[in-house]
């Protein structure tokens, strides 16, 4: 299978392309990102002489190139993970966003239309469901109520997706994962943020009363999932992703606390973030029950490992935690 991985250099591309590349020793991947601040070809240094694998620096909204890649590479399944990924940075800036979850899923779906691959796959979020009470899932039958300029934009891309499946009757999938960890996590994201702070003992900024409630899931059973769908998916169908693992973000942070042997006085309650969803949790039964997914990881070893990776990778967040990061860290935070 030849393989096209959009934003392949962010988290979450990254650890699927390593992924692909370990799972199916016969497939080939084809990596297009055009290097945002949030991509980095560091997150791939080990595979990037593997034969099976070809980067690509290029925009998803430039249709010639991406219609001259699926020609090229004889592209079979497309799966988009490239977007602008950050709530806080769309609500000081949403335009980008718009450009690139929305337009540029929508070139993507017209190349891949175009050329006829055999399958399209939308990497979605849990956060186009907008925000649930104490109780209750998200199943794939929630309506969508995004609330963010950044879930709007996805959401935005979803509806095009599912149109293009309608109309044209494109094999697509929509995935919506819950929240992500593990290495390779830019550290402008709660767990990333809170372990390199605390290590640098700066504050750990905790919006409002640090209660609101995210759905914890390790990259690597996210990536897992995804697999299945590209494999085992039916046509037009959304599968939503996440583990049963809820956490308060005050729990989060005072945890990566302690592992570290630090003070919870670093702990720095801050203004709220505009709109911010109370709670995600996610029901995974369909993507259990239909494709047999379950996740391997549990939150205690993952987070563990997690924490452990960033200990053993001091240059590589160091590196990320500077120049423009620190114009939009003192923006976001005030100075450090
Ligand atoms: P990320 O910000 O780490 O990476 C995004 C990547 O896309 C970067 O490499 C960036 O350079 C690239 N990119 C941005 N604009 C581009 C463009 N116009 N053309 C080509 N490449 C471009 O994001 P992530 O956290 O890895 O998320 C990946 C996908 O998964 C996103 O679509 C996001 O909505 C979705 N998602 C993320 C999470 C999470 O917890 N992080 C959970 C569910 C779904
Ligand atoms: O649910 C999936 C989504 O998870 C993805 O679609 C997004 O791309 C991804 O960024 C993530 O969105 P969140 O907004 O949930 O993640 P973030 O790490 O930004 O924040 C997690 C929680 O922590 C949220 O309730 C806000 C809070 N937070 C975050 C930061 C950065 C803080 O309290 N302080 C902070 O400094």
């Amino acid at each position: 299978m030849n393989l096209l991985v959009t934003g392949g250099a962010g988290f979450i591309g990254s650890n699927f392309v390593r992924y692909m590349l370990e799972a199916h020793s016969d497939y080939n991947v084809v990596n297009l990102d055009s290097l945002t601040y949030a991509g980095n070809l560091e997150n791939l240094k080990d595979v990037e002489h593997n034969e099976r694998y070809h980067f690509v620096k290029g925009d998803i909204a430039d249709a010639a190139l991406v219609t001259r890649l699926l020609d090229e590479h004889e592209i079979d399944v497309l799966v988009n993970f490239a977007a602008e990924s950050h709530v806080d940075r769309s609500i000081t800036d949403p335009g980008v966003f718009v450009r690139t979850n929305v337009i540029g899923t929508q070139v993507l779906l017209d190349a891949a239309r175009t050329k006829g691959i055999s399958k399209y796959v939308q990497i979605s979020t849990d956060e186009v469901y907008g925000s649930l009470g104490e109780t209750g899932y998200f199943t794939e039958e929630t309506p969508l109520a995004p609330n963010s300029p950044y879930s709007a934009s996805k959401a935005g891309a979803d509806l095009l997706v599912k149109a293009y499946h309608e109309t044209y009757g494109m094999n697509v999938n929509i995935t919506r994962c819950s929240n992500n960890y593990g290495p390779y996590h830019f550290p402008e994201k709660l767990i990333p943020l809170m372990i390199t702070n605390a290590l640098d003992g700066l504050p750990l900024p905790v919006y409002g009363d640090g209660l609101n409630v995210r759905d914890w899931l390790h990259v690597q059973d996210h990536a897992r999932a995804i697999d299945l769908v590209i494999h085992k998916g039916k046509a037009g169908e959304v599968y939503n992703i996440g583990g049963h693992n809820e956490r308060t973000n005050i729990e989060i942070v005072k945890l990566i606390l302690a592992k570290l042997g630090k003070s919870e006085d670093q702990i720095k309650y801050v203004t709220d973030r505009l709109g911010h969803d109370r709670r995600y949790a996610i029901d995974p039964t369909k993507l259990t029950e239909q494709l047999g997914w379950k996740p391997d990881y549990t939150f205690a070893t993952g987070i563990a490992e997690t924490i452990e990776w960033y200990l053993a990778n001091e240059s590589w967040w160091r590196s990320m935690k500077s120049g423009d990061y620190m114009n939009y860290y003192s923006k976001q935070y005030g100075e450090p």
